[in-house]
């Protein structure tokens, strides 16, 4: 029943049959955002084409079909997530709202002296919002170190923990790095402390199906975009009794019971944090992307994804004055580096040139760039559509910034 075929996959993202100034499009960004099967632009069309119709609210046809085809998406997720029972499945414009959306709800909860631990290796969506809630209510913020292989140090992390330890935040993998954090784990270890524990699965679902009731943390987030699914929708897993403590993030339509003069009274999760018109079309997308998903055969994709990762750092590794950044054993296929002669920036324009789509700069992750001390990084980042000879024409344009820049 699941196959994974890297040629007969390919053919599934039409984007990746384009030309760039006469090149083939080589395109390793997407830890940035991913392509979209035509199996997700498919349902895309059919739904605004047949079913296209403000949900909850109306009596009418469309409006049921719209109604169901957005509750479904929701009961989908969770199953595929397995997100438990206690837990309720959120849609949320991505990553980083659904981290608002849990920092702007812990607001009144936390007090002066209280501790919220992160690591190094976050991205701005998981570090500042927490740094605006340390400003706003006194709490003090504690950072956890890495390792020279880009792996997080576990004992120092441990170590930060305290009795006034409130939340833990991190990442399941690291964007720069690679790193896959073992998830599981460490929210166990937080929770017999008596911590909220936040996991920003932003870029571990592109890379396999992730179990939540595995996990059981309090808060999972993640973004439609990256899970070759439509941007501006993503989700946020929550567990129900946080959720319904916590004030609604927006006010407005379809998230109360009862509005009048005297007062407003708001429903619980889900509906309480979706106010106003969701991005039904993008809810619809992105669980057309997980079906897709559902039938390609992991263990396969996960062995090509590995293989186009040792290709690519072997063969970069050959070029002179080129640092790769992470190591960590069993890393996810993303793969930054510094280049003695080049700076990023100047890396990925001849990389263009060639149609080589990489992202270059500080990735979101200023305090990780300082803590690694570079100001930016090239990263090349894979996914189970990339091929062997997308990793050649990358390393050729590679070694065409060496020439040039020698
Ligand atoms: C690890 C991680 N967290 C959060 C985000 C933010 O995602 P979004 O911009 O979709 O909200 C990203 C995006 O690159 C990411 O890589």
């Amino acid at each position: 029943m699941f196959s994974f075929d890297p040629v007969a996959v390919r053919a599934d993202f039409p984007i990746l049959s384009r030309e760039i100034g006469g090149k083939p499009l080589v395109y390793l960004d997407n830890g940035a955002t991913t392509q979209k099967p035509r199996r997700v632009i498919e349902a895309l069309s059919r739904f605004f084409s047949n079913e296209n119709a403000n949900i909850h609210r109306g009596v009418h046809y469309l409006s049921r079909e719209a109604t169901d085809a957005y509750d479904g998406a929701r009961d989908l997720l969770k199953e595929r997530l397995r997100v438990p029972a206690s837990h309720e499945l959120i849609f949320v414009r991505g990553t980083t709202e659904a981290i608002n959306l849990v920092t702007h709800g812990l607001a009144s909860e936390l007090r002066e002296g209280d501790e919220i631990i992160l690591t190094m290796m976050e991205h701005h969506a998981n570090f500042v919002p927490w740094q605006v809630l340390a400003q706003q209510t006194g709490a003090v913020l504690r950072f956890a170190g890495l390792r020279d292989n880009g792996e997080l140090d576990l004992e120092e992390w441990q170590s930060l923990f305290t009795p006034r330890t409130r939340v833990a935040a991190f990442t399941q993998v690291s964007n720069v790095l690679g790193t896959i954090n073992p998830a599981a784990a460490m929210t166990a270890f937080a929770r017999e402390r008596g911590a909220l524990v936040l996991v920003d699965g932003a870029q571990a679902l592109p890379h396999g199906p992730v179990d939540l009731g595995a996990i059981d943390a309090d808060f999972y987030a993640f973004s439609g975009h990256k899970v070759f699914a439509p941007d501006g929708v993503g989700v946020l897993v929550g567990r129900r009794e946080i959720l319904d403590a916590m004030p609604p993030y927006q006010t407005g339509g379809d998230m109360i019971e009862r509005v009048s003069i005297a007062g407003t009274t708001f429903r619980h999760s889900p509906e309480r944090f979706e106010a106003g018109t969701p991005n039904i079309s993008g809810a619809i997308g992105l669980a057309e992307a997980f079906r897709y998903l559902e039938g390609l055969d992991w263990v396969a994709v996960n062995r090509h994804e590995h293989e186009l990762l040792v290709h690519a750092t072997e063969e970069l590794e050959k070029i002179d004055g080129i640092r790769v950044f992470g190591s960590a054993p069993g890393k996810a296929a993303i793969l930054s580096y510094h280049c003695a002669s080049a700076h990023p920036h100047d890396v990925g324009t001849i990389l263009d040139t060639e149609g080589v789509a990489i992202r270059v700069g500080h990735h979101c992750a200023q305090p990780l760039m300082d803590y690694l001390k570079v100001p930016a990084t090239a990263r090349a980042s894979f996914s189970f559509y990339n091929s062997h000879e997308d990793v050649e024409a990358f390393v050729r344009a590679m070694r065409k910034v060496e020439r040039f820049f020698g």
